[in-house]
């Protein structure tokens, strides 16, 4: 086998007396799709914290391609090629989506970030943020501002932001969460599309979304991982059916 992209060893997180994670044994393979589910408060944003680094583990180790990385800093881990989905708020709403999506290339490749100043404007960094916004099917919007967009295509240029990172792992705590049933299809179809080399942990409800894509499934349940398996062996298993599938799910 070889070495995950990212791996947990015996990783605990406590919260005071609650003990958010613990115990979790975790790989991310290379150019994985694996699925992180579980019930509400089971532990899965948190257990992306310590990921990224937003957490530190109360016990355990996390490692990133065999190297021990449980105290790196995030920004550090983002740049090792982490990555997960900013906030909203990240986004600058009154500049255009290209402005957007260039600054991030910007920040990445070490150019100024501002392509409305001629003198520091890179036609690679211009290029390179039109065909990611191509693969995004958002290049018909790249001259509107953000805040014009309709909120699913604002968490579609998020996506772009984090994928002009380059990041070998990205990972999605609920990526469509907040948009319109209307609109959930474009992320979901955009997640579909990341480049395959791309390792992928996605935290979701819609199970119908996480059969479907993922390859592997880890199944959290109060902090600790209750099944692991593919997805028909998650589908066929009672008692993950019995604490959070249901009866008649994925029969
Ligand atoms: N910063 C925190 N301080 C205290 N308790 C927290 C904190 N973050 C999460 N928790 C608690 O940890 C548990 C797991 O939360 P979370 O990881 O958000 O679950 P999930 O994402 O699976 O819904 C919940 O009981 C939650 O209330
Ligand atoms: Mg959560």
């Amino acid at each position: 086998m070889t070495t995950p992209l990212i791996e947990t060893r015996n990783v605990g997180k406590n919260f005071g007396a609650l003990r958010a994670s613990h115990d979790i044994n975790f790989q991310l393979e290379a150019g994985a799709r694996h699925a992180l589910i579980g019930p509400n408060g089971a532990g899965k944003t948190t257990f992306i914290n310590l990921l990224t680094g937003v957490l530190a583990p109360s016990t355990g180790q996390v490692l990133f391609k065999g190297t021990d990385i449980t105290n790196v800093a995030q920004a550090e881990r983002v740049k090792l090629g982490i990555a997960r989905t900013f906030q909203i708020n990240r986004l600058f709403r009154g500049l255009t989506v290209l402005e957007n999506v260039y600054m991030a290339i910007s920040e990445r490749v070490g150019a100024a970030p501002f392509m409305l100043r001629p003198a520091g404007k890179r036609r690679d960094v211009i290029d390179e943020s039109i065909e990611l916004l191509e693969t995004l099917k958002l290049a018909d919007y790249a001259h509107l501002r953000v805040s014009e967009l309709p909120y699913g295509r604002q968490r579609l240029v998020e996506l772009a932001i984090t994928l002009g990172l380059k990041p070998e792992v990205l990972l999605l705590d609920e990526p469509a969460a907040g948009v319109p049933s209307a609109e959930s299809h474009i992320i979901l179809d955009a997640v579909a599309a990341l480049p395959k080399s791309i390792g992928v942990l996605i935290i979701d409800h819609d199970m119908d979304l996480v059969f479907r894509f993922a390859q592997y499934i880890t199944v959290l349940v109060r902090g600790a991982i209750f099944a692991q398996g593919t997805p028909k062996e998650i589908g066929a298993n009672a008692d993950v059916r019995a604490v959070y599938l249901g009866q008649a799910t994925h029969g």
